[in-house]
């Protein structure tokens, strides 16, 4: 099976610092970085660097950083066709201050606010049932909406990281089979009640460092994750879905694709950078064994 991803690409520009600044105040920074994040672009990265069949939708700028994104998707084999440039906006920026482990994260979505529902039909049209849907909530919501509604009528497995957070997705949960918010997103989107309620047939929590819970709305399990040495918690959540669209393809079991998720998430997490702390399948597999 082939994984679509419909997503945002952001530029990352990254310092680490020992504390976060107040308002009004300046302090010093070390370790800059630049370096290929956006939700949508880190989880086809993943999925793709862990050995899936990966396509992108998306939109960058037609500029320097849009170029940089389309050579790190493909050196790991993304089908990056389907990646739009645009002369009317910059690629997508994100300005991401990491204080232990932590970050707080500024985006301007630039060329990602420009996804149209005739990107979504174009990237469609070699779809077939059983293909997975991954997408998230960098770009405009109703487009996403869309996107997961024609991937529903094509019989296509449809998995929607709600990240960041944003309520104008829950008229769209409904076409939606796997959503995989953390706790924030879970309760901003009115809880687990009515996420079922809608129609979602499986919720992944991501719990951070206590790991992940599966609910199917009869039965919730929780897993731990791999305890290591936090440095960058950046794309650690888009490295376990896109860990786990990767086992769904294979046609393995939701709770084993999420286990496997969750190593490589928890890989990810000792690295520092978004798409550039994915590992290897052969890491994920050969991890405290
Ligand atoms: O999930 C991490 C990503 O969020 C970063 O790469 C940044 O671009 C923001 O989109």
């Amino acid at each position: 099976m082939r994984i679509f991803v419909v997503g945002s690409l952001n530029t990352d520009l990254v310092i680490e610092t020992d504390r976060f600044p107040q308002a009004g105040e300046t302090v010093y920074g070390k370790n800059f970085m630049s370096n290929s994040g956006g939700k949508g672009a880190n989880q086809a990265f993943a999925a793709a660097k862990l050995g899936g069949d990966v396509y992108m939708c998306g939109v960058v700028g037609d500029d320097g950083f849009g170029k940089a994104h389309l050579e790190n998707l493909s050196g790991v084999g993304v089908n990056v066709e389907h990646i739009r440039k645009t002369k009317t906006s910059p690629t997508g920026t994100a300005i991401i201050v990491v204080n232990e482990g932590n970050n707080r994260i500024i985006i301007d979505g630039g060329a990602n606010t420009e996804l149209c529902k005739d990107d979504i039909d174009a990237f469609f049209k070699e779809a077939e049932s059983g293909d997975i849907l991954l997408t998230q909530l960098e770009n405009p919501i109703d487009i996403i909406g869309y996107a997961l509604k024609s991937a529903r009528e094509k019989g296509m497995v449809t998995v929607l990281n709600p990240a960041p957070a944003n309520t104008a997705i829950i008229p769209y949960l409904k076409y939606a089979d796997i959503v995989t918010p953390n706790e924030t997103e879970l309760e901003l989107l009115g809880g687990k009640k009515e996420i079922f309620g809608a129609g979602v047939s499986e919720i992944i929590t991501t719990l951070g460092k206590n790991g992940f819970e599966i609910d199917d709305g009869k039965t919730s399990k929780r897993y731990p994750c791999i305890e290591v040495k936090v440095v960058d918690t950046t794309a650690a959540g888009d490295t376990l879905c896109g860990g786990l669209v990767l086992g769904l393809s294979e046609g393995k079991t939701l709770e084993e694709s999420c286990i496997f998720g969750s190593r490589a998430a928890s890989i990810a997490c000792s690295r520092y950078g978004a798409s550039k702390s994915v590992p290897t399948r052969k890491e994920v597999e050969n991890f405290k064994k």
